[in-house]
């Protein structure tokens, strides 16, 4: 299936697997590039030589293009834009909007930038710097997560901007698929969907707790870092919006020192990314903290397989998702539903 994005990056199917912190890996990444998909490393989660080494890893496992996720807003994001150039990684992708003059040193580059928003007005701007394309989150979707849902938010920001526009948010098959390409969208982008395979790191005791989740047990919190996150309703998640200011105050603290050590960050860096996220929010000091170390609950769960005390986040569509396909049979079957949907659209005219 020929789309603006298959064009623009080289893949041979539009389907996009996002960056999710601590389990969009070299081997995720790789198995989704094989299957002629566009995967999409997290580096937020890793230091700069985590990031050169994991870049390396996938290189030698596939030889299809791949992207690079970052937060524009964090200390080093100069940095690792120059790994993302040195290292030639095909896409760079962005959790928050980078700014025009980062935007600016990768194009010159030759890397093909693609911001995720989650507002038609985030869309516009990063088109106007030059973005290449935007990845278009709805509410559904999982992580921090807007109000909108896919089937407003989609079309009003393919509506906004000329570049090409994926869609995020509650895809998981063949016909969200050929829905997003009737909405104006140059592919889908999916996250939990691609976190439920086989070829995904995550702990086999996370994924059992995802493949059992309904619709229901999927909610949106603020109480993790200030801003709302759409995970798994856990008893942590319940402990932390019971819990009082002093008390996850103390916790932000023990869990920042746990996060700077692993990341490699200093503490003027942590306190800047928080800071960075805090910026134009009502957050509290220890929702600042928490901010910035976010990525440690994530990894209790995602690495460490702790269901008890790590955040899962995820989408809606967790609840309707039963099974652990490899990436290859994920693709495969996505394109083959697709094309039979549209088949059978042009066949009952
Ligand atoms: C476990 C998990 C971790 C995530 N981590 C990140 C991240 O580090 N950076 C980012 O831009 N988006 C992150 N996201 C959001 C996804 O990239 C993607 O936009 C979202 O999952 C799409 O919605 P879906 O889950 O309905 O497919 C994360 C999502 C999940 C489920």
């Amino acid at each position: 299936m020929d789309t603006a994005l298959t064009r623009l990056v080289g893949v041979r199917h539009p389907i996009v697997q996002t960056g999710m912190g601590w389990v969009a890996g070299p081997r995720l990444v790789s198995a989704t590039a094989n299957a002629g998909a566009l995967g999409i490393l997290a580096s937020a989660t890793m230091t700069l030589d985590q990031l050169r080494d994991a870049v390396r890893e996938v290189r030698s496992r596939t030889d299809a293009p791949f992207g690079v996720n970052l937060r524009a807003d964090s200390a080093d994001a100069g940095d690792r834009v120059r790994v993302i150039i040195d290292e030639g990684v095909r896409v760079a992708s962005f959790a928050l909007a980078p700014s025009a003059e980062l935007i600016g040193v990768l194009k010159e580059s030759g890397v093909v930038v693609i911001p995720s928003v989650g507002a038609r007005r985030h869309a516009e701007k990063v088109a106007a710097w030059g973005a290449d394309a935007v990845i278009v989150q709805g509410g559904e979707g999982g992580g921090h997560t807007g109000e909108v849902a896919t089937t407003v938010l989609l079309p009003q920001v393919v509506d906004a901007v000329d570049i090409p526009v994926v869609a995020a948010g509650g895809f998981f098959d063949g016909r969200g698929l050929v829905a997003a390409l009737a909405y104006g969208a140059a592919g889908v982008a999916l996250g939990t969907r691609f976190l439920l395979t086989s070829d995904s790191t995550v702990p086999d005791a996370v994924k059992a707790r995802y493949l059992a989740a309904t619709v229901k047990d999927v909610t949106v919190t603020r109480a993790v870092d200030g801003l709302p996150h759409r995970m798994l309703r856990t008893d942590l998640v319940s402990a932390l919006e019971d819990s009082g200011r002093v008390r996850s105050l103390s916790r932000a603290v023990r869990r920042a020192a746990g996060f700077r050590r692993l990341s490699g960050l200093t503490w003027r860096q942590l306190v800047r990314d928080g800071l960075a996220m805090k910026h134009g929010k009502d957050l509290t000091w220890s929702q600042v903290l928490l901010a910035a170390n976010t990525p440690m609950l994530l990894r209790s769960a995602m690495v460490d397989g702790r269901t008890d005390l790590g955040v899962m986040a995820s989408g809606q569509v967790a609840g309707v998702i039963d099974d652990l396909p490899s990436c290859a049979e994920l693709v495969e079957r996505i394109m083959k539903e697709a094309e039979g949907v549209l088949q059978g659209l042009t066949a009952s005219r």
